[in-house]
């Protein structure tokens, strides 16, 4: 099994190279993001409950989000692996990713980290908010407390795999594909290392 983690700021991203790594490496894609956005546009207590904190650019509390993420991957008993975008975004959601896959005889195999700078990734995400309707994507002092957040509580979560000896970092500018060559590799490099 493959498992891995498509880490990154916000805009980096993550959802137009996970539709990309999903085909060629045939795992289920899992983003928290769009997990919550589907509660939200659904008008669920699910959605009711994050929507607060999403319109804020804050994280929803972990117990909701490891709550919500371990119902995901438990609908796919029969998976080859899974692609985590979004996820974890705290240390508190690394530890339960790690408890949840040893539950099920597996471990995190790589986290690999796509490198975008601030100023970059507000003119990516603004262009965005143009289509995506996503509020959070409109607003500019929303945007920079999602990069705060990212830097604060999320970045951790590199290191702590980073002890594990299993993070990655490559670079996130340039064309679609371009990246995705080196997604590809750093995904190879790592799983010939964990010998799945
Ligand atoms: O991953 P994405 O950027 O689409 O997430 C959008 C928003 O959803 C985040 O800014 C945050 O408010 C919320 N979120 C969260 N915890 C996660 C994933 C997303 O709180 N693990
Ligand atoms: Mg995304």
């Amino acid at each position: 099994m493959i498992n891995l983690i498509l880490f990154g700021p916000p805009g980096s991203g993550k959802g137009t190279q996970a539709q990309k790594l999903i085909a060629k490496y045939k795992l289920v894609h899992i983003s928290t993001g769009d997990l919550f956005r589907y509660e939200m546009g659904n008008d669920t207590p699910l959605g009711r409950e994050a929507k607060a904190f999403i319109a804020k650019g804050e994280l929803v509390p972990d117990s909701v989000t490891i709550g919500m993420l371990r119902n995901k991957v438990e609908a796919h008993p029969d998976a080859h692996g899974f692609i985590f975008d979004g996820f974890p975004r705290t240390i508190a959601q690394a530890e339960a990713l790690d408890a949840l896959l040893e539950e099920k005889g597996t471990s995190v195999t790589a986290l690999v980290a796509l490198q975008v700078d601030d100023e970059e990734i507000i003119e990516r995400i603004k262009l965005r908010g143009e289509t995506s309707g996503r509020a959070d994507d409109s607003d500019e002092t929303i945007i920079r407390n999602r990069i705060a957040v990212y830097k604060n509580e999320t970045s951790p979560v590199y290191d702590f795999y980073a002890t594990k000896g299993i993070s990655q970092s490559i670079d996130g500018i340039g064309g679609i594909d371009e990246i995705f060559e080196r997604l590809s590799a750093a995904v190879d490099r790592m799983a010939s290392i964990a010998k799945v």
